[in-house]
């Protein structure tokens, strides 16, 4: 088949966390490649298979049926940043730099270029890495939504329909036994899941780590609600919320982590204290993981498919060193040195901080 550009073979990876969307990018970016008569070279396991030379070519079979599964055919890891690689020497971790070794397979396969579709860890390691003469096209993800250059990253709107369901679930119970229900969700330093799901589910309080909250503040909100006859409430809680008095709760550290805090437990902390200090029954659902897995929504089916076709056609005219964006409803690109320069966090000007105080919902501060 004649080339229809000068491209003949790239390479796709998914680094960090999955989300539901990944499958979909994939497909997006091999079928149109194809299309255009490129070679598709599939590598394992994000950057720690790239760094230990794991690929294989992708045909058009290979990316049948996956526009609706979670996860990633491919395989990701948050461990494998090739400049902050752990390596174990004499008993303990030491962290080296294995860059050269992706850049020895990006050769030693031939690439031409390199689909990487990943959040922020990867975003700066794609940076490095086109600055070494690696040609780059990101591709963002992550269900935190956390980074500037995009109005929206795909696998955000997943995990917030989990949380919304969840909490519906958590309304019925609550109410029939008059309890505190609190759900803990992720979305690390970055509010946009708890913000975005408990405003969608209804939530009475939103803790997000944007805004440090005050102990009196939700004790009060939960009594006056339970004098109003309202005898329960809920308060959908970021894993990375914190009091103003206190720090975020972490539940582990590993070095070998691309971020090595894993957070996780502030929701137990303020079940406790609320039972404690108001004399409410309180119960915490933590919900983990599942906001990660299963199918896609379709919202998050068709922006991956946008990004995804979107990505192999700056790859096919050799716009390299950007990642792909949505502004508005437009999808565009960015540098990807831009990209990374600044985190996405929400603010007091945020219209959905707006509208949930509308509605009543509290914050947990008197500050906002
Ligand atoms: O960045 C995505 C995310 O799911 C965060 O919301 C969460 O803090 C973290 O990853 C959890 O990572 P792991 O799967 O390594 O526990």
């Amino acid at each position: 088949m004649k080339l229809k550009t000068n491209i003949k073979r790239i390479g796709i990876l998914t680094g960090g966390g999955d989300c539901p969307g990944l499958n979909a990018v994939i497909r997006g970016v091999t079928k149109p490649a194809h299309d255009l008569g490129m070679e598709v070279f599939g590598i394992e396991d994000g950057f720690e298979g790239f760094v230990q030379g794991k690929a294989r070519q992708l045909y058009n079979k290979d990316v049948s049926g996956i526009l609706t599964t979670g996860g990633t055919i491919l395989g990701s890891s948050n461990k494998g940043d090739p400049f902050h690689w752990p390596e174990e020497i004499d008993g303990t971790i030491k962290i080296c730099d294995r860059s050269k070794n992706a850049l020895k397979y990006y050769q030693g396969w031939n690439l031409d270029a390199l689909i990487a579709i990943g959040g922020d860890g990867t975003m700066h390691i794609c940076d490095k890495l086109s600055k070494m003469g690696m040609n780059i096209v990101g591709v963002p993800k992550t269900i935190d939504n956390d980074l500037e250059a995009t109005d929206q990253t795909f696998g955000h709107d997943s995990a917030v329909y989990v949380v919304s369901e969840a909490i519906d679930r958590l309304h019925t119970t609550g109410s029939s036994h008059h309890r505190v229900m609190i759900v803990e969700v992720m979305g690390r330093y970055a509010g946009w899941i708890a913000l975005n799901g408990g405003l969608a589910g209804g939530a009475d309080i939103i803790l997000l780590p944007e805004f440090p909250f005050s102990w009196e503040c939700i004790y009060n909100k939960v009594v006056q609600r339970n004098m109003q006859g309202k005898r329960f409430s809920i308060i959908c809680v970021a894993e990375g919320a914190k009091p103003k008095d206190g720090e975020m709760v972490v539940k582990a550290t590993d070095i070998k982590r691309t971020d090595p805090i894993q957070l996780g437990g502030i929701g137990e902390l303020i079940g406790k204290k609320i039972s404690d200090n108001t004399g409410l029954e309180t119960r915490v659902t933590v919900l983990g993981h599942l906001q990660r897995g299963g199918s896609p929504t379709p919202y998050d089916r068709i922006l991956s498919t946008k990004f995804g076709t979107f990505a192999i056609d700056l790859a096919s005219k050799g716009k390299f060193g950007r990642m792909v964006a949505l502004k508005g409803n437009e999808v565009t690109s960015v540098k990807i040195e831009d990209a990374i320069s600044k985190q996405k966090l929400v603010s007091s000007s945020t219209q959905a901080v707006i509208s949930a105080k509308a509605v009543g919902v509290s914050f947990g501060t008197t500050e906002l």
